[in-house]
């Protein structure tokens, strides 16, 4: 089932979110983000960008075949926990599909190291670095509550305030389904 995704705006976007009870069955949600993820051509997608507030995100690195080793980045982090983050903070133009059309440099440090649950609940430790600990680290942020343009300095932030307005009231284009700001 492919699922509409929550515009920028919507307090599910801001939530911290609740941490999973160990063992239950996320089969199903996690086939449905992947769906929604690869219908919206999305790299990665956080479960409050379907309206649910619980501690998931998925990833699938392999539409960037020009970064290394990215055809085997496709997972599901359950319950995730950034350990640390470490390296020389880079930049790189970011996007989210809760804000379409929307692309701006954000510096984030190069390495982290994360635990979480895979989708059969093994627990995993691992590191990641370059667009993958990137990728991670916007979607952790989302599950944190925290939004990608949270880290423009004020004017930048306020030169985007009438299109984010817009898109809180899905007055924007877009290829797939999205749903209004509901505050
Ligand atoms: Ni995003």
């Amino acid at each position: 089932m492919i699922y509409p995704i929550v515009m920028y705006g919507d307090a599910v976007l801001r939530k911290k979110a609740l941490d999973i009870e160990k063992g239950t069955d996320l089969s199903a949600v996690i086939k449905d983000m992947f769906e929604t993820m690869y219908a919206a051509k999305g790299i990665g997608l956080a479960a409050p960008q379907i309206g649910k507030s619980i501690r998931l995100f998925i990833v699938d690195g392999s539409p960037l075949d020009e970064e290394p080793d990215m055809e085997n980045f496709k997972k599901a982090f359950i319950n995730p926990q950034i350990l640390s983050e470490s390296g020389e903070p880079w930049p790189f133009e970011e996007g989210c599909l809760s804000i379409p059309n929307i692309r701006e440099e954000i510096m984030r440090k190069e390495k982290l190291r994360i635990s979480y649950f895979d989708e059969n609940w093994i627990k995993k430790d691992e590191e990641f670095e370059g667009m993958k600990a990137r990728i991670i680290q916007h979607e952790y942020d989302h599950i944190e509550g925290k939004l990608f343009i949270d880290y423009l300095a004020p004017l930048k932030k306020r030169m985007l305030k009438g299109k984010l307005n817009d898109i809180s009231k899905g007055e924007v284009d877009t290829e797939y389904r999205i749903i209004a700001a509901k505050k």
